[in-house]
């Protein structure tokens, strides 16, 4: 294998374990609860959420915000009549994984 190919490789081994390893946290972390990634549930889908989120500048910090402290903490709901409950609720999350569940997030 040349060394420029094995580079594309290597590289599409990380994305594809980094993206796995959201997928894990998402679940670990209760989310799959109440919002799936393509379609709405109790909460909108990831994809909605990306659509609605990309792009605007304050997206990172408000997301998470919502994913530590729930949806009243940024003046929700903004979706529908239900909100995201805050950490006593669900398990905790750290400021290091909401924001990699939140870049993760604006990926789907
Ligand atoms: C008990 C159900 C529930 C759980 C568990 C839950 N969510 Fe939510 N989430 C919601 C609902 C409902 C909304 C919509 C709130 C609103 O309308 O503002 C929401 C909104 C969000 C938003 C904000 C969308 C926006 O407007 O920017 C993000 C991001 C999000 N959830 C991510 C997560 C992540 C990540 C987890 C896991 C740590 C999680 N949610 C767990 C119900 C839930």
């Amino acid at each position: 294998m040349k060394s420029i190919e094995l580079a594309a490789f290597l590289g599409g081994l990380v994305l594809c374990s980094a993206a796995a390893a959201s997928t894990e946290l998402a679940q670990a972390k209760q989310c799959m609860q109440c919002h799936k990634v393509k379609e709405a549930f109790a909460g909108p889908s990831f994809h909605e959420i990306a659509q609605a989120r990309k792009g605007q500048r304050d997206a990172m910090t408000k997301m998470v915000v919502t994913i530590r402290r729930g949806s009243n903490a940024t003046g929700g709901p903004h979706w529908g009549a239900a909100t995201m409950p805050d950490m006593k609720e669900r398990p905790e999350v750290s400021q290091a994984e909401a924001r990699t569940l939140a870049k993760w997030i604006l990926k789907q």
